[in-house]
């Protein structure tokens, strides 16, 4: 697959996903900063995350992120909508989109804090700049107004009983957001873990959302229960298959396609899917290194990432994962192909750029 096609996937999109989200914050911001002044830091530090201004709030063109899950939710509606102008439907679903990608930002504020991670898209994270307090708090503003855009869709004319079935879905989504982290954080503290609890704790810190984003795309745009069932199920494959990539990027990128450290996860000492595998496969000698090195209190010294990285290799763990993204990826394609799509242009080309996004978390 050329990068060049993906590419025009998460364009196609960008554009009035982008628009949505200036229009989220802008109006909101112009209000409470005309009241006081400081608020505009408060909602700079939402644009700095957005990748729209520097760190002293002047314009910038930053990363702002590929926009996965608005794109996706965007083409889960495109994919099953019939019937109807395909510009209505967007107007209706993008508040949606927005509140998707606002969700995504705060959690990913949040995440930077519980991890320590200091960089996030190649620039200094939020609490890094404003410290941690600032940081949490930003992150409960994006969630707040993350609710507030989703409420806009009524008034782009969605009924107000599909509003509330998003919403509970939302929430149900949320929640489920946190007790993966939850998982995930607690694990820090344990070495072997079995597959099926990673399992467990990626389904709901990233797939929950990314399988939220395709099924509210399908419940704006169709009442056919069988598809916004097959699309979910779509989200949660692609979603775990798309953890397991960012797993193996945290072992293997390098730092030009990161935008942090490389080998960072394993710097940190991460559970991570590669290093649940190597645990469990390793030879008694490289265990018992493995063991020592994940518990000794000092940093990781560059030689002892290297050595871990060696028994990565011996235990053939890349591998393993490329073939587990793969299995995922299957299951995602097995899902669109139960999608009762219409015979129309638009859910064509979205069922094929649909394909093409599995094909791109399917490149680790
Ligand atoms: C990163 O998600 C966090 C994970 C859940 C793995 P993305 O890779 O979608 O992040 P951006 O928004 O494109 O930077
Ligand atoms: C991100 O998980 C999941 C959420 C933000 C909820 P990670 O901690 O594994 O992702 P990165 O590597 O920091 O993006
Ligand atoms: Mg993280
Ligand atoms: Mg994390």
């Amino acid at each position: 697959m050329s990068t060049l096609s993906v590419q025009s996937v998460f364009q196609r999109h960008r554009e009035p996903v982008y628009q949505a989200l200036r229009s989220a914050i802008d109006a909101i911001e112009t209000q409470a900063s005309t009241a006081h002044s400081e608020l505009q830091a408060f909602y700079g530090q939402m644009k700095y995350h957005l990748g729209w201004v520097d760190e002293h709030f002047h314009p910038a063109i930053a990363n702002t992120g590929k926009y996965l899950r608005p794109t996706l939710l965007l083409l889960a509606s495109e994919a099953v909508g019939a019937g109807e102008n395909d510009d209505a439907l967007l107007r209706r679903a993008l508040p949606v989109a927005a509140a998707i990608e606002l969700t995504h930002s705060f959690t990913l504020i949040h995440d930077d804090i519980e991890d320590g991670d200091e960089e996030r898209r190649h620039r200094p994270t939020l609490w890094k700049l404003w410290g941690v307090p600032q940081a949490v708090n930003t992150g409960d503003g994006l969630f707040s107004l993350a609710r507030l855009t989703l409420w806009k869709a009524l008034d782009e004319g969605v009924s107000s009983s599909v509003v509330a079935r998003l919403g509970m879905l939302y929430d149900r989504t949320c929640l489920a957001i946190t007790e993966g982290q939850h998982l995930d954080l607690s694990f820090e503290e344990h070495l072997d873990i079995p597959t099926q609890t990673y399992l467990q704790v990626i389904e709901r810190k990233t797939a929950a959302l990314i399988s939220c984003s395709a099924e509210m795309g399908a419940i704006l745009a169709t009442t056919d229960q069988e598809s916004i069932q097959s699309l979910s199920q779509f989200g949660r494959a692609l979603g775990l298959a798309f953890q397991v990539r960012d797993d193996m990027l945290g072992v293997w990128a390098t730092e030009e396609e990161l935008g942090k450290t490389p080998a960072g996860d394993i710097y940190r000492r991460k559970k991570s899917l590669p290093i649940i595998h190597a645990l469990a496969h390793a030879n008694f000698a490289d265990q018992h290194r493995l063991y020592e090195i994940y518990r000794q209190k000092a940093e990781l010294t560059n030689e002892q990432v290297e050595q871990v990285l060696a028994i990565l290799d011996a235990t053939g763990t890349k591998e393993f994962c490329n073939s587990f993204l793969t299995q995922q990826c299957n299951a995602a394609l097995d899902a669109l192909a139960n999608i009762a799509t219409k015979d129309r242009p638009h859910s064509q080309r979205a069922l094929a750029d649909l394909t093409l996004l599995v094909r791109f978390v399917n490149q680790a």
